[in-house]
């Protein structure tokens, strides 16, 4: 089943997107949530923390795997995928800190880290539930367009599109890793639910291939349609492709 959410802005996307994560942690305390970094999900882990601040949230049993990390930074560094997690979400609330996961991106040998995060995942069940935001190339986690689904985590090339959308987190455009750990199409596509979410004009052409275009590893995240239960939530930008097209969203 697929439901959208059309949402009047990044504000109620954020909130609408926090009560889809909510309800799952509140149904199942000990869950185990996909994570994503970016943009798109700050405002959400901002709702969600206020939430748990108020007692109105615990994440005290909540295991999560986040999708991705930069190969090469270290989990101190301001721009790595761990320090956001930090930052954004896991300092402000009650999680357990053991129970949090991001691929490692300083590993000797990324590959072997790969696999280790493969089998961690899938020793947890694989996600309950999965968020998701979306590359402007239609990438989800860094899988980028390619020729085929590599369904393992993996070490990826960033295309020069991610590089251009992540230069403005960066110094300068050099200091953009080109290379990072993502989780593979395999390991999003076991989680029993996904949460997709976008904001903006700049995601609306990705939104719409990936729910109205072929099913291609040229747009990674037309696979979600193959997926059983997803959830879109999105702001009018993001989504007036998909209802210019007739799509039918709640909200
Ligand atoms: C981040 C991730 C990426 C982002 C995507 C959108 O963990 O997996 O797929 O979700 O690049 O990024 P923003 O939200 O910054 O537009």
């Amino acid at each position: 089943m697929l439901r959208i959410y059309q949402e009047a802005d990044y504000a109620a996307m954020s909130r609408r997107a926090a009560h889809v994560i909510a309800a799952e942690v509140i149904r199942r305390p000990n869950c185990v949530l996909g994570l994503a970094t970016g943009s798109t999900p700050v405002g959400t882990y901002q709702q969600l923390t206020a939430w748990n601040q108020q007692g109105d949230l615990s994440f005290r049993e909540v295991r999560t795997v986040n999708l991705d990390e930069y190969k090469g930074l270290a989990p101190t560094h301001d721009q790595s995928y761990r320090y956001f997690m930090q930052t954004n979400l896991f300092d402000h609330i009650d999680i357990d800190p053991a129970a949090t996961n991001v691929p490692d991106g300083l590993a000797a040998d990324p590959d072997a880290e790969c696999a280790r995060y493969d089998a961690l995942v899938a020793s947890l069940g694989y996600a309950d539930l999965q968020l998701l935001g979306l590359g402007r190339n239609g990438h989800i986690g860094f899988n980028e367009p390619c020729d085929r689904f590599v369904k393992e985590t993996h070490v990826v090339d960033l295309t020069e599109s991610t590089i251009e959308a992540n230069a403005r987190f960066f110094a300068s455009r050099d200091d953009v890793p080109r290379q990072a750990l993502t989780m593979g199409i395999g390991c999003i596509m076991a989680a029993r639910r996904i949460l997709l979410i976008a904001s903006g004009d700049d995601k609306a052409e990705a939104l719409y291939n990936a729910f109205c275009g072929p099913i291609t590893p040229a747009c990674p995240a037309s696979i979600l349609q193959l997926h059983g239960d997803v959830v879109v939530v999105g702001d009018k930008a993001a989504l007036s492709k998909l209802t210019a097209a007739g799509v039918s969203v709640c909200g």
